[in-house]
């Protein structure tokens, strides 16, 4: 059996808005249903196989409702991941004027694993989350020492994420830190996708001493899945659809598949927020892009710095 490859990121199911290529707003939020439609997310996934679970706190209340989904299954091959560093402020409406604020101090790794622990008991991972030059939390002794006598003293995967177009600097910038004698990160939760393959450039030196790469944003938010607002990739949407066709899967599995078999990660995230979306996501399980077509994929990727600010233009939906 082939191994199975697609986690679920919960971003989508733990807030009602959250960066897309929505044009359309969302409903009136109601908690109850919000709950029920979150559940269902996380059960068609487990039915399909997946046993990686992706929160934060940043994420609204997905950490909350991860932890009392968790109950409902008493499995302990399911791994969940979580973060620190965000503090979600919107209060579930849309036109917030802050969604979301980063806080990369010690005393917030303190409060977030504090809740986090208490929530999840066997938690596998914690990750800083999106780790910039600028919040100075890679050069932070405080925050560093803390995290590494986490790794000691929970036995637990410590990780980061990365965004934006100095990714790679920055994933450079963590392999280096070391604690105890050896590196302090092994989890690294990169975007990757058609268009932005910088990761490529610094893949196997990440791969080395078996650390976890687990890629987020695989469909750039959705900007692949063929849209009339961006023209620019008209030719790139044409060969998706045509695969889509040819292997009798989604455009949205095409993607995921390519990032599955061009840098053979731990986990490929899944953003889906409905049932359907986890059913069409997880078909990137099941099928295999002959060479020739992988290589006509990385033929679409574009510079970073376009990448991020064409990314930097959506909203919150
Ligand atoms: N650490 C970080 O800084 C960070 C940042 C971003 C994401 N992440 C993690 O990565 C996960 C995935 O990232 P993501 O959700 O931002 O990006 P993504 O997977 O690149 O894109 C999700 C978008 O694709 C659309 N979509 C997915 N499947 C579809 C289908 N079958 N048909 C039509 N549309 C489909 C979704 O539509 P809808 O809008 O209709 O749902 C959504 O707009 C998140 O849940 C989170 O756990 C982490």
């Amino acid at each position: 059996m082939k191994s199975l490859k697609i986690g679920l990121g919960t971003a989508a199911i733990g807030r009602p808005h959250y960066i897309n290529i929505r044009d359309t707003t969302s409903e009136a939020f109601d908690l109850k249903s919000f709950k029920k439609k979150a559940f269902q997310v996380l059960n068609a996934a487990y039915k399909k196989g997946v046993r990686y679970y992706d929160t934060a706190p940043g994420y609204g209340i997905a950490e909350q409702i991860v932890s009392e989904w968790l109950k409902t299954k008493e499995d302990d091959t399911i791994e969940v991941a979580t973060k620190w560093g965000y503090v979600y402020t919107a209060n579930f409406e849309l036109d917030a004027n802050i969604h979301e604020l980063k806080d990369h101090s010690v005393d917030q790794l303190i409060k977030q694993w504090e809740d986090s622990k208490i929530l999840f008991p066997n938690l596998t991972t914690l990750q800083i989350h999106s780790a910039t030059f600028e919040s100075g939390v890679l050069e932070d002794e405080a925050v560093l020492q803390k995290m590494a006598q986490l790794k000691l003293k929970q036995n637990i995967h410590i990780g980061l994420s990365v965004s934006g177009d100095n990714q790679v600097a920055i994933l450079k910038r963590a392999l280096e830190i070391e604690y105890n004698n050896k590196p302090l990160f092994e989890v690294f939760q990169v975007t990757y996708n058609i268009l932005d393959q910088s990761l490529l450039e610094i893949i196997d030196t990440i791969k080395k001493n078996q650390n976890r790469v687990i890629i987020k944003e695989a469909l750039a938010n959705g900007r692949l899945l063929p849209n009339a607002n961006y023209p620019h990739y008209y030719k790139m949407y044409t060969t998706l659809e045509a695969l889509a066709k040819k292997y009798e899967v989604g455009v949205d599995a095409i993607a995921l598949r390519f990032c599955i078999q061009s840098v053979d990660p731990f986990i490929v995230l899944s953003g889906a927020s409905s049932v359907q979306h986890v059913k069409d996501n997880n078909k990137a399980n099941n099928f295999e892009l002959s060479q020739e077509d992988l290589e006509t994929l990385y033929t679409f990727k574009v510079k970073p710095s376009k990448y991020w600010s064409e990314r930097k233009q959506l909203q919150w939906n």
